[in-house]
């Protein structure tokens, strides 16, 4: 069954079911979007993707809202604009966004002012690196849950993080804080993959950056491996 609705002042046709970001990427017109990504359930935290729709009081997160008949929605109003620079001001005053590139765009288009909120206290947390495979810098996380989401029900089913804290002190983490290797983790790097910030990153490309060159990493590598062939035939 197909509905039919207007979306930026023109009139479209599309299936039933499909929500306003759907709609309006295959109507080419561009929503930018953060927690959202096509491997993943949305959950629409981020909010940077919302759109103004007639008769309804708030703006829309047009990740999960669904297109309905003769809906009028705008996607590029002055109060969408306002909402969407607003939220990358935020973000910008409150972490590191030094290896996002994509948001670094949206900022540029959107105007965003990242001096608009002086007093905002940073999330500032020490580089976690506890396992052979990825480090984990909360200092560059936006709480998007796309790797809570895939570690979960939609891809890999271990259930190694999740959220922890409440408030400001939200965060991602493991169960009582444990280490990765104390959790159920396969090191799939799947979380890694879906990360939008650079605040999960392969260890080689961390060591990388720290300075080690591809032969010190591999000496590393090759002595880990011989202390866990060592602590195997202890076993
Ligand atoms: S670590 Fe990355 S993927 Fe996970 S919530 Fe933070 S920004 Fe999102
Ligand atoms: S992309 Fe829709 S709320 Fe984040």
């Amino acid at each position: 069954m197909t509905i039919t609705l207007m979306i930026d002042g023109q009139e479209v046709t599309v299936e039933q079911g499909k929500t306003l970001l759907d709609v309006a990427r295959e109507n080419g017109i561009n929503i930018p979007t953060i927690c959202f990504h096509e491997a993943t359930t949305a959950n629409a935290l981020c909010r940077i993707c919302v759109g103004e729709v007639e008769g309804m009081r708030v703006l829309q997160p047009a990740c999960i809202v669904e297109a309905a008949k003769d809906m009028k929605v705008q996607t590029k109003s002055e109060k969408v604009l306002r909402a969407r620079k607003t939220i990358l001001e935020m973000l910008a005053s409150t972490m590191d966004l030094s290896e996002a590139a994509d948001i670094q765009s949206m900022m540029q288009e959107y105007g965003a002012d990242v001096t608009r909120f002086p007093d905002a206290e940073r999330r500032e947390t020490p580089v976690k690196d506890d396992n052979p495979m990825y480090i984990r810098d909360y200092s560059k996380c936006l709480l998007c849950w796309r790797c809570v989401q895939v570690c979960a029900d939609d891809a890999q089913y271990t259930y190694a993080i999740n959220f922890e804290g409440r408030g400001y002190e939200t965060q991602i983490g493991t169960f009582f804080d444990k280490s990765i290797p104390e959790t159920t983790c396969v090191l799939c790097g799947q979380c890694v993959g879906v990360c939008p910030t650079g605040a999960l990153k392969p260890k080689r490309e961390f060591l990388l950056e720290q300075g080690m060159s591809p032969q010190e990493i591999s000496v590393l590598n090759t002595g880990r491996k011989k202390r866990k062939n060592v602590k195997r035939s202890n076993v």
